[in-house]
């Protein structure tokens, strides 16, 4: 069992559009998946239709100590991926648990224990809050690695070197077993030379942790949320599906994922660029196009 936290203390910037979307690109692929929702807002939860009663099993009562990730975790319309579904209880969390002894290790202790079961999944992404509270710092104790998306906007470095810090400081005094896995690039417009100047700077900073797939602008990422689908349900044809799938392959690579051996060939899995292939250069097409492949940002970019 690996255990992800997709952070970034910055709201907005595709955290749980990523939990939601890699999570099931990686149970499409025939990993056991689990998600969990760490917001107070609960947006992951919503979307997946999952929101439990106030009082009812959620990552609150968790962390409280009143269940089990058993108890928790719930199936999702897709085969493979289960949330661990949060809502308002989990508002007053931080205070709450502010004096308790063990506070920033609450969530370290329930993965552990799931981990030591028979149900342990291959993968839990969980799905921070925007903020570097006792939360976030929660899901970095309990994390072997972290994936930091950014958009490629206009101050997307902006708290970056904030967010690092707490990184490296929770790396030395907390876990020492946490590392950053991958910089994920949201909100891509080749079309706009902003775009390529931030991704640009982000390979200089900081070089191959940058996912080689950018995440295009695609308006049906967006809308899939509001239909309680993930973008495989949505539009499996959609630029968002096809980024995510390659991301989720870039993910299984540098996590080591084994392929299941009995996954069945899917038909859109030809629209898949493997990891190592480099995409064809899409010519100059409406960002929402849909047949292109996934944009990696490469040299002949620049
Ligand atoms: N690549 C994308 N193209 C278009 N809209 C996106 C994309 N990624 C995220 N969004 C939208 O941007 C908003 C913020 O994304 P979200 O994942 O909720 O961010 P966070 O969890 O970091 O606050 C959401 O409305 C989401 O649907
Ligand atoms: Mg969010």
């Amino acid at each position: 069992m690996q255990v992800i936290s997709v952070i970034n203390q910055k709201g907005g910037v595709g955290k749980t559009t990523s939990v939601m979307n890699l999570g099931a690109a990686l149970a499409r692929a025939g990993h056991q998946v689990l998600l969990m929702d760490l917001d107070p807002q609960a947006h992951l939860s919503i979307a997946f239709n999952r929101m439990p009663d106030p009082g009812d099993p959620s990552v609150y009562s968790l962390l409280s100590g009143q269940h089990q990730i058993v108890d928790v975790a719930q199936p999702t319309n897709l085969e493979d991926l289960f949330i661990a579904p949060t809502n308002l209880d989990l508002t007053g969390a931080e205070q709450e648990f502010a004096s308790e002894i063990g506070r920033e290790t609450l969530l370290r202790d329930a993965l552990e224990r799931l981990a030591a079961s028979d149900g342990a999944p291959d993968v839990v992404l969980l799905d921070c809050p925007p903020t570097l509270g006792l939360l976030s710092l929660n899901a970095l104790c309990a994390s072997d690695a972290v994936i930091i998306p950014v958009q490629a906007e206009f101050f997307a470095l902006q708290g970056m070197a904030q967010l690092l810090d707490v990184l490296e400081r929770v790396q030395r005094r907390l876990n020492p077993r946490l590392q950053l896995l991958g910089i994920l690039v949201g909100m891509y417009s080749k079309q706009r030379n902003l775009s390529r100047e931030v991704v640009d700077e982000l390979r200089g900073h900081f070089g191959e942790v940058v996912f080689s797939t950018l995440i295009r602008v695609n308006v049906r990422l967006a809308e899939a949320p509001s239909h309680g689908m993930t973008i495989f349900e949505y539009d499996a044809q959609s630029a968002g599906a096809a980024d995510f799938a390659a991301v989720a392959a870039e993910l299984s690579e540098r996590l080591g994922l084994q392929a299941p051996l009995d996954q069945p060939t899917e038909p859109e899995s030809a629209a898949e660029p493997k990891a190592e292939e480099p995409a064809a250069q899409p010519e100059a097409a409406a960002p929402e196009a849909s047949a292109e492949p996934p944009v990696e940002a490469t040299a002949e970019q620049a």
